[in-house]
């Protein structure tokens, strides 16, 4: 029999698509489970593989790889999209895709399966990762063909034994890993509705947060965020650790009508405290470090940097362009930066760094000025020269009242 490696992640869908890959295509299926920080038990979710019926079933924690290569690059970038979503679903899929890649070369495997739906992002990330990692791996996927609803995938899973989550009550659609949480389905499709509070698991409403504020202190070296509080810690914790911190204080809620790749608008929820304080603190360090040159160029290059994320164009030319341009603009992105959390506001309240350009004597309005006002006027007659000239010659007479 042909081998096919099936990116598992234990849930329903990818456990009915290891009988149906049987089923229909007559495949010996080795799972391949893949941790980005959200799984706890990577055992229990091998042996559900197992017991369905695969061959072989591999898990591997790839959380910190995650965080290193692609989390705290797209940060460098602030890579954002549609000014929203800080791309947590979005920064994994490549790093599936690699390992699935890997794991068919491994295992001696020429078709490799995945369980997105027809309608979303995640498809097309996956399969444009996968064909420039391999263009000869063919690529199956279950739920793209066999269109059940959810109705006919919990029936199919009775009738062939497989388990069904008792939360499969849970009427959202829930994907997340150490980066973020994305949630939609359900009541959450009309654009209209408050989201109900049991869409939430990171992050506290508003109405139960702490009275008194939570200050951290992060520090980051060349734009990658090295410690809290005066404390180095590793990137996985860092992370976690905020997640925690700005959680409690409501921080981190993204309400989201976002535009697919497949031309969908949709609605979706997110929970990412960390990125939101990461990405606050990591540009106000730059406002510090940058010229307004930099800051100005790097604003249109996180953009571009998204969107390519976005659109699951994470192996290509203008991504490592871009990544170069990235690295090379985080030389002096070093220093602290305070961060005050409290009802849901994530504050900047100070940034320091041994490559500051701000200079306290230019900029006082007290004692110690060494700026010279008088220069102003010549600098001033000069700037509006074409200003003035352009005036004179083409401006309609109704602005000139
Ligand atoms: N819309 C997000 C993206 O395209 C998340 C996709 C998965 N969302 C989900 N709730 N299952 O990156």
């Amino acid at each position: 029999m042909n081998k096919v490696i099936l990116a598992y992640s234990g849930g329903l869908d990818t456990s009915v698509a290891i009988q149906w890959l049987r089923e229909k295509y007559n495949l010996d299926i080795i799972a391949l489970t893949v941790n980005l920080g959200n799984m706890s038990d990577l055992e229990s979710i091998r042996q559900k593989a197992l017991d369905i019926g695969a061959i072989k079933a591999i898990a591997i924690d790839a959380t910190s790889s995650f965080i290193e290569s692609y989390v705290f690059p797209a940060l460098q970038a602030n890579a954002i999209y549609e000014d929203e979503y800080p791309l947590a679903c979005a920064l994994g899929r490549p790093l599936i895709a690699q390992l699935m890649v890997k794991a068919a070369h491994d295992e001696g495997a020429a078709i490799v399966a995945h369980g997105c739906t027809g309608k979303g992002n995640d498809q097309v990330r996956l399969d444009v990762s996968i064909s420039a990692l391999d263009p000869k791996l063919k690529i199956v996927t279950p739920a793209r063909e066999w269109n059940m609803t959810r109705e006919q995938t919990i029936a199919y899973a009775q009738t062939h034994g497989i388990p069904v989550p008792i939360t499969k009550s849970s009427p959202y659609s829930i994907d997340e890993n150490l980066w973020g949480r994305a949630i939609e389905c359900g009541v959450l499709e009309n654009p209209w509705s408050e989201p109900p509070r049991d869409v939430f698991a990171w992050t506290k409403p508003i109405e139960e947060t702490p009275d008194i504020a939570n200050y951290v202190e992060i520090n980051f070296s060349r734009g990658i965020p090295t410690g809290l509080n005066g404390k180095e810690m590793n990137p996985v914790k860092l992370v976690q650790t905020l997640h925690e911190t700005a959680g409690q204080h409501g921080i981190g809620r993204i309400d989201h009508i976002e535009n697919r790749i497949v031309g969908i608008k949709s609605r979706e929820i997110y929970e990412a405290p960390a990125a939101i304080v990461l990405v606050t603190a990591h540009r106000a360090l730059e406002q510090l470090v940058l010229s307004k040159e930099q800051l100005c160029f790097k604003s249109m290059v996180a953009n571009e940097y998204a969107e390519l994320i976005y659109n699951g164009l994470w192996f290509t030319g203008i991504r490592q362009n871009l990544a170069a341009f990235v690295t090379s603009s985080q030389e002096y992105v070093s220093g602290t930066v305070k961060i005050k959390l409290f009802k849901g506001n994530c504050q900047v309240v100070g940034r320091k760094s041994p490559y500051s350009l701000y200079d306290y004597n230019l900029a006082t309005y007290d004692e110690g000025d060494t700026f010279t006002p008088s220069d102003a006027t010549g600098f001033i007659h000069i700037w509006s020269l074409p200003v003035k000239t352009q005036a004179q010659a083409q401006m309609p007479p109704h602005e000139r009242r």
